[in-house]
């Protein structure tokens, strides 16, 4: 039997630059990730994904790197996460890092060796050309802060190929040679004990553009290649990718099954973004219905904030614009003209109930939920920080100095702990949350709870239930002859639902979870009742 754990799983994101910093010197590290093993475990995470924590110049946080073997110094040490890979072995956590290998930094010795030496064996781990094409500026991914995807190189004395900054000289994926590197890299850490890999910039790593000779069917087949590789080497490792693709582009990734086992839901997050702002159900369910199937293995992670900006480019101007007034309408708040650069409690005013119902959405939405590093206490933004730092501010675990995050004078914290207003460390903390029973923290670990007694969310087959008020989204998954049923109201107004389904009796419902404690059915009527931005979960006979 096909090991599935990521079906199962709940994914918790963090940096450990900003999580928790022991040694006093202002930036998270290795050990201080350990030291907060049990407040995730606590709160039911069962795998983490870790942003990148090897060597690098940090120009893009990390994403760049200069040696892929390797810890950065200031985080810790290979012991150091060895230790923590043990630690949290031991508390039934799993391990995804980040394969950055669409570019290296330039720091990287590929790259300079490349750069200063035409015959070099790494020239051709690169992409070069004389002639960089005329709409370069049309394809940067930074828009406003890049200006091109060439850049000339005095030494080289040609342009190298950057889908992101100047300083990630993308990688030549159609040189056997890199490829060959892809793999010694994915074996290293998969002797450290990683469960596997979230894989950057997934549709760049199998683009041929500037590749001349490159097959696109080859370069697909790396998916695969790696897929094998990672199989060969540990049977239930899995790898994710980031592929923000068209619908009719999803197959290429998940493949025969054969490809990635996980895809982040992008398209489903813009869609509930959008569901949010209309106060409608019609959009997530134009969301759902637009996903193309998944093959057995393939899953869906579903997410609503992670450390970029919230990308809007799947939908419309109008679409997006309605989303800026709901959520983000100054423009320091938006960024690379459809992007949003904050946090979701902030998005949300901080009103508890929205909140409850966004992660209630998450939580329950058919695939696997991924929460972010100070989600669970509903952390803040800082917009004063430039682009993405504004969500990437440390973790906020008390209401002591610097919020806990670490004993450094605060001009020496990698990034300023937020201090100020309602999202500060004084308010907003681990340790506060913890000792209240109403708190957001509380209620995050109770959903997550839930959430892992319904295996039938993760793995089965879903299906939405149509409804006779338009701002309630109801779907159920049933999966091994169980049914779970949840409904969700994402307006201001509460109100009194019927589901429109053939027999359907709520006196077969058994309420599992809700906003607050609702009145028994009592079998004759058929119609649920929901608060405003309320939400109900049910266990029910099958209704599929
Ligand atoms: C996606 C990462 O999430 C983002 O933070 C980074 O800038 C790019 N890939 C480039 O690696």
């Amino acid at each position: 039997m096909k090991n599935l754990w990521y079906k199962d799983a709940i994914i918790y994101s963090l940096d450990v630059e900003t999580f928790m910093d022991v040694n006093g010197n202002g930036i998270g590290d290795f050990i201080g990730l350990t030291k907060r093993l049990n407040h995730l475990a606590g709160l039911g995470v069962t795998c983490l994904w870790l942003l990148p924590f090897y060597p690098s110049p940090n120009r893009d946080n990390g994403y760049d790197i200069m040696d892929y073997y390797n810890v950065d110094p200031r985080l810790g040490t290979l012991g150091d996460f060895v230790e923590f890979m043990h630690q949290a072995r031991d508390r039934g956590i799993r391990l995804i890092i980040d394969l950055v290998v669409n570019h290296t930094s330039n720091q990287h010795p590929w790259f300079q060796s490349a750069r200063s030496d035409k015959n070099s064996k790494y020239r051709d781990y690169y992409v070069w050309t004389d002639n960089p094409p005329k709409d370069a500026q049309d394809k940067v991914a930074f828009p406003g802060v890049q200006e091109s995807i060439w850049e000339y190189d005095e030494q080289a004395g040609a342009y190298y190929l950057h889908r992101f900054y100047k300083e990630q000289p993308d990688l030549n994926t159609a040189n056997p040679e890199v490829r060959e590197e892809i793999r010694k890299i994915m074996g290293f850490w998969l002797e450290l004990g990683v469960s596997g890999f979230r894989i950057d910039a997934a549709p760049f790593l199998i683009e041929p553009l500037g590749m001349e000779n490159a097959k696109r069917e080859e370069l697909h087949n790396l998916l695969s290649d790696m897929r094998e590789f990672v199989s060969e080497r540990r049977g239930d490792g899995v790898l994710l990718a980031e592929a923000n693709v068209s619908p009719d582009q999803i197959p290429l990734y998940f493949g025969d099954g054969d490809r990635m086992n996980m895809l982040f839901n992008f398209l489903l997050n813009q869609y509930i973004f959008l569901a949010l702002a209309r106060e409608q159900a019609a959009p997530i369910i134009e969301g759902l219905k637009t996903l193309p199937d998944t093959p057995h293995t393939g899953q869906w992670v579903n997410f609503l904030r992670h450390h970029d900006e919230l990308t809007l480019d799947g939908l419309t101007k109008d679409e997006q614009q309605e989303i800026f007034a709901a959520f983000a309408p100054d423009e320091t708040m938006q960024i690379y003209g459809h992007g949003i650069r904050r946090r979701l409690a902030p998005m949300l005013g901080g009103d508890r109930h929205r909140l409850e119902l966004a992660y209630s959405l998450l939580f329950s939405l058919p695939g696997t939920p991924l929460l972010r590093y100070g989600d669970e206490i509903g952390m803040g933004d800082d917009l004063s920080l430039e682009g993405r730092t504004s969500v990437r501010t440390p973790m906020q675990w008390s209401n002591t100095q610097n919020g806990g995050f670490s004993t450094a004078p605060q001009d020496a914290l990698t990034r300023p702990v937020i201090s100020e207003g309602e999202y500060g460390y004084q308010q907003v903390n681990a340790t506060t949350e913890q000792r209240d029973p109403n708190s957001l923290l509380n209620w995050m670990e109770r959903v997550i709870r839930i959430r892992q007694q319904c295996p039938e969310l993760g793995r089965g087959k879903w299906c939405i239930l149509e409804t006779d008020e338009p701002s309630v989204f109801a779907h159920c998954c049933e999966w091994e002859g169980n049914t779970v049923l949840t409904v969700h109201n994402l307006a201001k107004q509460p109100c009194t639902v019927t589901l429109k389904l053939k027999d359907f009796k709520p006196k077969h419902l058994m309420e599992l979870f809700a906003n607050r404690q609702y009145e028994p059915f009592d079998g004759n009527s058929s119609s649920i009742e929901v608060d405003a931005y309320g939400y109900r979960w049910f266990r029910s006979d099958s209704v599929l």
